[in-house]
């Protein structure tokens, strides 16, 4: 929950009356093994603050954070800044103020030990003749997952697991969903009024919550990997889903399920895909159709789906995000594609906004009253944001980071 986090910590400081109904810290954690230090534990929480620092530009690859320390003193830390660049490890090395012979380095995943796109960090750990490296867990990635440590431990140096393990894949839950699980980390973000309805009537604005809500949502969007609707919200509101007046590293991948190919070729989706990606996800017979031809020469991307029931498999579409390296996805509905998300457990997180009106209307049709049934949120937080309330609940349990061994 990177960015999260931190503008919770922001909201509760800026408004009084924010409240935390159950904190993310009543997930359930693996026990720890070692004896751990306080030190071991308030320097593993350094390198997770420093490792947030990454969120919305090192995706798809972990946040991680490191910090060395010689004497009881920091002498270096840094984190993983940028997708492509130096690891946390090696920008805490260059940053050390002093020697960092027989230091301690503690790092928030297990030092990678293969060549990527950077060498690999055990190497210059080892040159650099550490004493100890504390982590909290291994690296789920099957390129290293436990290896880097044992070629720590081949070469002297001491290796403690199991610090700050629920901390650190609550950072890391993209990342450990997607190697894991074989799905992209999923954010459910939707807006509601007070009676739960989240669309308007015909004629009146389509926006539900306030403009700082949707401020917060675009500050969302620019730092998930990929955004994803269903078609009638793109033949409702017809929308650009860019991030917009924010810091930005790139642009997000924009997504639809469209089993018919609905899209308008008019569609402001359709008319941006060369500037920032649009992929249709939709049925092989769809895909040899005159409408198929027109949106490929817009420069949409088509991805055919088998289909259930009449609709696009999820599951199918969320291994296809995943194994072209989306981490994190923003779900944006409408509530049909909500609904359907919900109803098979795949939102981990779920930003509700609710805003101070009552629209009435069906709620069959507009509402997500059935869906929570048997959900009970990991944990839940509340914030006020403008004139509204932001709900944000977990709803998966946090993804089990490799089991660390026990070093003796
Ligand atoms: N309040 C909010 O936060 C919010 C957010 C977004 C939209 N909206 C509003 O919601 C309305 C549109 O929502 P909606 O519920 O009518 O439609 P939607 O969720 O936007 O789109 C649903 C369509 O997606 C396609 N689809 C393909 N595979 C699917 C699958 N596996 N599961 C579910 N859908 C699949 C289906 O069309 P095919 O059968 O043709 O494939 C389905 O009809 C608009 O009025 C919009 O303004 C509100
Ligand atoms: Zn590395």
């Amino acid at each position: 929950m990177p960015m999260s986090r931190q503008s919770q910590n922001k909201a509760t400081q800026s408004h009084p009356r924010s409240q935390r109904v159950a904190g993310w810290a009543t997930l359930e954690s693996q026990p720890s093994a070692q004896k751990l230090t306080e030190v071991d534990e308030s320097m593993m929480r350094r390198a997770l603050a420093l490792a947030k620092k990454g969120a919305g530009r090192v995706e798809p690859n972990p946040m991680v954070g490191c910090v060395i320390v010689r004497d009881g003193r920091v002498i270096g830390e840094g984190y993983h800044r940028r997708f492509g660049g130096p690891h946390a490890e090696i920008e805490a090395l260059h940053s050390c103020t002093r020697n960092p012979r027989d230091a301690t380095v503690y790092v928030s995943l297990e030092p990678c030990c293969h060549h990527g796109k950077t060498p690999p960090c055990t190497a210059a750990l080892i040159e650099a003749g550490f004493a100890r490296v504390v982590t909290p867990f291994y690296d789920p990635n099957p390129a290293v997952n436990g290896k880097g440590l044992r070629r720590l431990r081949a070469a002297g140096i001491a290796v403690t697991t199991g610090v700050l393990v629920h901390e650190a894949a609550e950072v890391l839950a993209p990342f450990l969903t997607t190697v894991r699980l074989g799905r992209p980390y999923i954010i459910a973000k939707w807006a509601q009024s007070l009676d739960g309805q989240l669309i308007t009537p015909p004629g009146e604005s389509k926006w539900i919550s306030c403009e700082m809500s949707r401020r917060t949502v675009h500050r969302l969007r620019a730092r998930v990997d990929a955004i994803l609707v269903g078609v009638r919200t793109v033949l409702a509101d017809d929308p650009l889903l860019t991030a917009r007046d924010v810091p930005l590293r790139r642009q997000a991948l924009r997504v639809v399920l469209d089993g018919q190919l609905r899209i308008p070729v008019s569609a402001k989706l359709v008319a941006s895909s060369k500037t920032t990606p649009t992929l249709v996800f939709t049925t092989p017979q769809a895909l040899n159709t005159k409408k198929a031809q027109q949106l490929t020469r817009q420069g949409v991307e088509l991805v055919a789906s088998k289909t259930r029931n009449g609709r696009l498999l999820l599951g199918e579409c969320l291994s296809h995000l995943a194994n072209r390296r989306v981490t994190n996805l923003l779900v944006e509905g409408g509530p049909t594609v909500l609904h359907a998300m919900l109803k098979a457990r795949l939102v981990d997180e779920a930003w509700a906004f609710v805003a101070p009106r009552l629209i009435g209307g069906d709620p069959q049709r507009c509402c997500l009253a059935n869906v929570f049934a048997n959900t009970d949120p990991r944990a839940a937080t509340v914030e006020r944001s403008g004139n509204d309330l932001l709900y944000r609940l977990r709803l998966t349990d946090l993804p089990r980071a490799a089991e660390a061994r026990r070093w003796k």
